[in-house]
């Protein structure tokens, strides 16, 4: 057993939210893994003019105030989406409020958006600005604004420059009537009010939108086309579900809060491709919900993502999961004969 193997034998053994702290703070010290995934051409893609040496990127949430994202670029990830950042420092909900469901291979949270806040968050990403390695900025809302669209736009104009991609997160079920911003008219005057400031940047970084796996069909619609005329680049599919509690087996099961891991896979799966049809293949999607292994991946990429993310999944299997996963899926590629990802997008919408 390597050292990481055992350290999470060991982390697994602390209360969730002391591990997660604890690790991140390990981490800061340089404590982590460095892999160096053999740089694979048939892996890399060019998205939204940024360069993507794999596709296999670290969720939202792990790394909530930017303190790490290089040591999470270092175990492999082809990028890191730090944040969610809202913009202006909150505690979030009452602990415990982090849940390990092991029998499930699930975790439910409902933190709350604690983060903080935008100052210290724009100060680390702009220290490493001339690092290599693709960050993104996950920008929410705090939960006592009189004006929640206000601070997506104060987020996003703070940290312009400082983020090669932003994600407009609207889909966190933590925060109560957050998800209301996914309604056509709202969602509407936000990402207009951010693609109308970003024309008026000297960088145009590109905007995604991630959305909750729970949105109905008529709901799905109204995202797909709202996102299909407000000139954003992508949308990322999905953040944690209310729902999927039926066939949880962990004493857990019961907790409030976002359920991830390997019971949301499905359900994450169908939104990603039926966004994917509803959009045409024409705007980019990244998949995310429950990948475990790299046939997880891969089976996201037939449904229509360029790209995936995960957590969940790493918090169980340890780093070592990132390189093993990336190897499978190129492994995956080249059975079915794809030069290319960009050329398994969507395969499984063409038979
Ligand atoms: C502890 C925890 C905290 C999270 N925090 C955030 C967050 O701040 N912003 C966000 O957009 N998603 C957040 N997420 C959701 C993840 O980014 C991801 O969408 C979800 O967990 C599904 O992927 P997974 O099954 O691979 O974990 C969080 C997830 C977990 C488990």
């Amino acid at each position: 057993m390597d050292i990481y193997a055992l350290s999470g034998r060991l982390l697994r053994l602390l209360e969730a939210e002391r591990a997660h702290t604890l690790t991140v703070w390990a981490l800061s010290l340089g404590l982590g893994p460095h892999y160096r995934p053999p740089a694979n051409p048939a892996l890399r893609q060019q998205l939204f003019g940024l360069d993507f040496p794999n596709p296999v990127g670290l969720a939202a949430g792990f790394d909530k105030n930017a303190t790490v994202p290089d040591a999470m670029l270092g175990m492999g990830f082809g990028f890191v989406e730090t944040g969610t950042v809202t913009p202006r420092a909150q505690a979030g909900n009452p602990r415990p409020r982090i849940f390990r469901l092991p029998e499930d291979g699930a975790v439910i949270n409902r933190l709350g958006f604690n983060n903080k806040g935008l100052a210290p968050y724009k100060e680390r990403l702009l220290k490493r600005r001339n690092r290599p390695g693709i960050v993104g900025a996950n920008i929410g809302a705090n939960k006592d604004s009189e004006n929640r669209i206000a601070d997506y736009f104060t987020a996003f104009e703070a940290l312009n420059g400082c983020a090669d991609y932003f994600t407009v997160n609207v889909s966190s079920p933590n925060t109560p009537g957050l998800r209301g911003l996914q309604e056509p008219e709202m969602l509407r005057e936000l990402l207009h009010g951010l693609s109308n400031r970003r024309a008026k940047l000297p960088h145009k970084p590109p905007i995604l939108l991630k959305i909750a796996p729970d949105l109905d069909r008529d709901g799905r619609q109204e995202v797909a086309n709202v996102a299909s005329d407000s000139a954003i680049d992508g949308l990322i599919v999905s953040n944690t579900t209310i729902g999927g509690r039926k066939t949880l087996e962990s004493p857990h099961r019961g907790e409030q809060g976002g359920l991830s891991g390997k019971p949301l896979f499905a359900l994450s799966t169908e939104v990603l491709s039926d966004m994917y049809h509803l959009t045409d293949g024409k705007l980019p999607l990244i998949g995310v919900g429950g990948i475990a292994t790299g046939e997880d991946a891969y089976r996201k990429i037939r449904a229509g993502a360029s790209l995936v993310q995960l957590y969940t999944a790493m918090t169980f299997a340890g780093p070592q999961l990132i390189p093993a996963l990336i190897g499978d899926l190129a492994t995956l590629l080249d059975r079915d004969g794809f030069a290319n990802i960009r050329d398994a997008v969507g395969a499984d919408h063409r038979h």
